[in-house]
């Protein structure tokens, strides 16, 4: 296997600022054009052992728009891993049919371990509780364009911190960008150390609350709602006592920023009403939509393939 000849993206951790901001760049080409025959004769796989919607559905559009072809599956129960097979072994089996493995799994560290036993691209579509880096692209992205700007921005996220994935590659994503982080969640579901300790190494400012108030969302830029991870608690009961801890009304925006932004990974449980949807600050559907670009600006990257702008 020649390592100096893949390109796998795995982690926020592993791109730079330059990365990030490349991406953003090729997105917003994408955005302007999505339609092109850039993949034409490539075959992607996308290896869903866990549940998605948006994730598994935006590569394959950003796949199918670039004239790629999808195999795969969104349900690991129809596969031969529910006979036994391992992990290692399936991955083997798809470097034989694809040029590309997008793959989501329930054990965190699990692309980080395909991306090192074949020699075909991995794009983590998101590991456990550990990171989802390419939905980080499609939020950097989304705030890049509703704020104009990456850096110097304040960015409140609120519900499960602790095992919310995406709130753990933002922040990571966003440390290059100069931001000011309030972080609103119970004690049961505070953010990790590791994040904190990553974030004061970096100098970065956070302040942590349980209390969901009108004073931190009208200091903020961007607010970052997720749902409480209910497929990760070991015990309901503890998920009962936090399900429905908050819920973003549309009152409680009245004296917000008007740059203001709501953005929410989806799916929606409860935590936001649905009187914020007509609210013009509810950016989440179109952020959601945003993914087809990041997505097709990250398979084009670690693919190497060379693609004019969008005129
Ligand atoms: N945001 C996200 O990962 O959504 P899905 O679980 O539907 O893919």
């Amino acid at each position: 296997m020649d390592q100096m000849k893949k390109k796998s993206f795995v982690s926020v951790a592993d791109l730079s600022k330059e990365d990030i901001l490349r991406l953003v760049k090729s997105a917003e080409s994408f955005e302007k054009n999505p339609n092109r025959k850039i993949l034409e004769g490539k075959v992607c796989a996308t290896l869903f052992f866990e549940p998605s919607t948006r994730t598994r559905l935006s590569f394959e559009t950003a796949i199918n728009r670039l004239d790629g072809k999808v195999i795969g599956f969104s349900d690991a129960a129809t596969t031969s891993s529910s006979k036994g097979e391992t992990l290692k072994d399936t991955i083997k089996m798809v470097s034989n049919y694809a040029d590309l493995i997008i793959m989501r799994h329930y054990l965190e560290g699990a692309a980080r371990y395909a991306s090192e036993i074949t020699d075909v691209p991995v794009i983590n579509a998101g590991d456990g509780a550990n990171q989802h880096p390419s939905q980080t692209m499609l939020d950097l992205y989304s705030i890049y364009k509703t704020q104009g700007k990456l850096n110097n921005l304040t960015i409140t996220m609120v519900g499960d911190l602790k095992y919310g994935r995406t709130v753990h590659s933002l922040i990571v994503g966003m440390s290059h960008f100069n931001p000011a982080f309030n972080f609103i969640a119970p004690e049961e579901l505070r953010l990790p150390d590791i994040y904190k300790q990553f974030m004061e190494e970096k100098g970065l400012y956070y302040k942590e609350y349980t209390d969901f108030s009108e004073e931190v969302i009208n200091g903020s830029d961007i607010l970052y709602m997720t749902r409480v991870q209910r497929e990760r608690f070991t015990d309901l009961m503890e998920y009962e006592k936090v399900k429905n801890i908050y819920i973003l009304k549309n009152n409680m925006l009245k004296d917000s920023k008007e740059n203001l932004r709501i953005l929410h990974p989806l799916p929606r449980v409860n935590e936001i009403a649905y009187d914020v949807d007509d609210n013009f600050k509810a950016y989440y559907f179109e952020q959601a939509k945003n993914g087809v670009f990041a997505r097709q600006a990250i398979i084009c990257d670690v693919l190497g393939t060379n693609h004019p702008p969008a005129p």
